[in-house]
């Protein structure tokens, strides 16, 4: 399934329901690697929350989208201290320079993405061997809460992968609006490894149903 700018259509919604929140990523003490003259690819970096995070800590970041209006919003947002690309994370050849990172995050992402295993795999191409990758996703396990929140479609199952909408769900929230993927947790696991990225450390942030669930690897 080609990946769309889904997201284009709804940056204003989502850069308010969005403000306020917490950065997943940066709330865990030593998950990023070394930021302080790096050079960082923040993928999927939507209203730049992340991005410009990771420059304030000294980072030399780009900031990766493949929507112009959530990248609109992200250059509104900060003093061009990132620079900005509009692109396909599937499709490095289309954005990237040919320079190779030091690290790449990727905040709350993948259940935007169409393609998870090209999605990797253009991560895995971009990064230096030895360079490390960060993500957070919503819990592949998270069955869905009273807000609408879930990995899966509501009426289906943890089995159903791939994407998904239903009409029936929060309406304050982002499904109803862009849809969504799941991938299960082998899944992911999977393509990470297929993609040569070498898992070093996964955090479950303690709730009562799992929720968040936060990687770190290392490309080989
Ligand atoms: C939920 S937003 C997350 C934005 C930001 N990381 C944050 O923490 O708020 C998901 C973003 O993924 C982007 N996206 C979806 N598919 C993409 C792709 N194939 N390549 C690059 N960005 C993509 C969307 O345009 C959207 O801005």
């Amino acid at each position: 399934v080609p990946s769309t700018a889904r997201y284009d259509g709804f940056a204003d919604w989502y850069e308010q329901w969005s403000r306020d929140w917490p950065s997943l990523i940066a709330a865990q003490d030593g998950l990023l690697g070394p930021l302080a003259g790096r050079r960082v690819l923040d993928v999927a970096c939507g209203q730049g929350r992340l991005s410009r995070y990771l420059a304030g800590r000294g980072a030399v970041v780009v900031g990766l989208d493949l929507s112009e209006a959530m990248l609109d919003k992200a250059r509104r947002a900060g003093r061009g201290e990132v620079r900005y690309v509009r692109g396909d994370v599937t499709r490095p050849d289309d954005w990237w320079d040919g320079e190779p990172f030091d690290g790449c995050a990727c905040e709350l992402a993948f259940i935007d993405i169409d393609d998870l295993y090209g999605a990797l795999a253009g991560v895995a191409a971009t990064l230096r061997p030895g360079a490390w990758f960060v993500a957070s996703i919503l819990h592949p396990c998270f069955p869905g809460n009273e807000t609408g929140l879930s990995s899966w479609p509501p009426d289906e199952g943890y089995e159903a992968e791939g994407w998904w909408t239903s009409p029936g769900h929060d309406p304050d929230g982002a499904r109803i609006r862009v849809g969504g993927n799941h991938w299960k947790i082998s899944t992911y696991l999977i393509g990470l490894a297929d993609a040569g990225l070498q898992l070093e450390r996964l955090v479950e942030p303690s709730a009562t149903v799992p929720t968040f669930l936060l990687w770190r690897c290392r490309r080989g």
